[in-house]
């Protein structure tokens, strides 16, 4: 069998795993977890997908790479047949952030549990959801592959500051929080240039700030058009003082 080919996303996830057991949730065809036991970012793993078909192209990926003793498929939808004690790290990749929601508020990680979310969109929800529920995000970064920027967000259950209600506040530093919201904090921390570079690319981007503000219903007028003002000033920035700077 010819070499596993990885790509940009794939490997963004790979970066942040480091883990003894991965469970990938909605593993499909099972690149992943393959790619981490070969890799070594992880020494096992378990391919959970909610559809037997796709679990079988996991198992033939397994059975064909020499690693059905370190990959084991399992039918789940989402958590529901797994013991969160089975894993290390788990991730949920390629589906909607509404999906992924549904996933964690059916069967919540316990506290302490890593999870690897990439959501291919709706991700501003996403965040929303683990803000209000006592997730901790500890990484969240865009990575750029090929036209399209996927959202790496890493978070740690039960660790978060208590939030309740809406997030956003009359005051305060609010149009932070929002931008933050709508896209990982990571990619202005770090100066993430892809995301910088697909940002300048998009023409109308204040216009969907200010809708997906309203949409997700936290925050108020003068926060969404802060969170605009705001961004438009961290791109100046960065075009003024170059990458990573
Ligand atoms: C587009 S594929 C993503 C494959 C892989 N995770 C990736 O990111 O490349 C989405 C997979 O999620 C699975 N899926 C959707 N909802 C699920 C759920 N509730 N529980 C488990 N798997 C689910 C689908 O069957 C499908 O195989």
């Amino acid at each position: 069998m010819k070499p596993l080919k990885s790509d940009v996303r794939l490997d963004a996830i790979l970066g942040v795993l480091d883990c003894e057991s991965l469970c990938d949730i909605g593993a499909d065809h099972g690149k992943l977890p393959a790619l981490a036991v070969i890799r070594g970012a992880a020494k096992r793993a378990i391919a959970a997908d909610i559809s037997a078909p796709s679990l079988k192209k996991a198992e033939k990926l397994a059975a064909a790479l020499g690693l059905s003793d370190k990959i084991e498929t399992r039918l789940s939808d989402g958590f529901e047949s797994i013991d969160f004690d089975e894993a290390d790290v788990f991730v949920i990749a390629g589906m909607g952030g509404y999906n992924i929601i549904s996933i964690l508020g059916k069967k919540p990680p316990p506290r302490g549990k890593r999870l690897v979310l990439v959501p291919h969109r709706n991700a501003p929800e996403l965040r929303a959801f683990l803000i209000l529920n006592g997730y901790l995000i500890t990484s969240d970064a865009a990575v750029l592959d090929g036209q399209r920027l996927y959202d790496i967000i890493s978070a740690v259950a039960g660790s978060g500051a208590a939030q309740t209600g809406k997030i956003g506040a009359d005051g305060g530093n609010i149009g932070e929080e929002e931008l933050y919201l709508l896209f990982g904090k990571g990619n202005f921390d770090r100066k993430n240039d892809d995301f910088y570079i697909m940002l300048k690319k998009k023409a109308g981007e204040f216009d969907k700030i200010l809708k997906t503000v309203y949409n997700i219903g936290c925050a108020k007028k003068k926060a969404a058009y802060d969170a605009a003002l705001l961004l438009y000033r961290k791109r100046r920035e960065y075009d003024d003082n170059g990458q990573n700077s």
